[in-house]
């Protein structure tokens, strides 16, 4: 079934931009009665697949939530964990990646995360700076409102100085100011686990793109779940 899928698909139109909310590991977890932790591990394997799977596939663009600001208010115990996870995670698959030519990025704030972590992820970003395979953006502290007033204050700055004229001032002088501004627009958006929301990520991002909810949590998620997303994309009439 994975394999007639996935034949069918690269056939057609893939998605040059692809961004997940993975959502539901403390579910998953919860399910299994185990605790959140562990769905988050389990979580990372779903990561690994999926990364695996886009760049098979020739998926241009993938960005990843891996943590919002909203998360911050999580337990310190769960925040922690999260964060180990990301440092153990980046250590263990940054060769793996590099081999197969994927190039990380992040949007986010960045500085707020411990000290160990934008060490890792400093290294990880420059080990595969120069890498052409699929671009892999991990967002990170991430609030897109934030990033949108961040770049409106800039170009406020730029046209008190006398930098730009407000009239010049464009949805494309915009984009630029955004931290995806080196991205193309998402095309597609999956959220898993049930939730029907866009939870500020990707706002001024996702104007364009389709939506596709799916009911199951994220570490069930896989390759195939992957494929039908991109089924049901390429099944869709895009209307601008
Ligand atoms: C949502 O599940 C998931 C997160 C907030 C974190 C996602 C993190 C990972 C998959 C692991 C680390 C990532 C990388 C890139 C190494 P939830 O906790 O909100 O689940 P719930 O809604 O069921 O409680």
């Amino acid at each position: 079934m994975a394999q007639t899928i996935k034949n069918q698909i690269i056939e057609g139109n893939i998605p040059r931009h692809i961004a997940i909310i993975m959502d539901g590991n403390g579910r998953w977890a919860k399910e299994k009665g185990m605790n959140r932790i562990f769905g988050h591990s389990q979580g990372v394997e779903t990561v690994r697949k999926i990364v695996e799977a886009s760049s098979e596939i020739g998926v241009g663009y993938l960005t990843l939530y891996a943590f919002s600001t909203e998360n911050w208010a999580r337990p310190k115990k769960e925040v922690n964990a999260l964060m180990e996870l990301l440092v153990s995670t980046l250590k263990v698959e940054i060769t793996k990646l590099h081999k197969n030519n994927v190039k990380l990025h992040t949007i986010g704030d960045i500085a707020a995360l411990p000290e160990k972590c934008q060490q890792e992820l400093e290294e990880s970003k420059k080990q595969t700076e120069n890498n052409t395979g699929l671009n892999l953006t991990l967002a990170l502290s991430y609030s897109s409102k934030k990033d949108i007033l961040n770049a409106a204050k800039i170009l406020a700055h730029k046209s008190v100085n006398g930098d730009i004229l407000i009239d010049d001032i464009d949805e494309s002088v915009f984009q630029q100011e955004l931290s995806t501004c080196n991205f193309p627009d998402v095309e597609l958006l999956i959220r898993t686990s049930g939730e029907n929301r866009i939870s500020n990520f990707l706002l001024w991002e996702l104007a364009y793109a389709e939506l596709y909810f799916t009911k199951t949590h994220w570490p069930d998620f896989d390759a195939e779940g992957l494929y039908q997303a991109i089924d049901d994309y390429q099944k869709r009439e895009r209307r601008f």
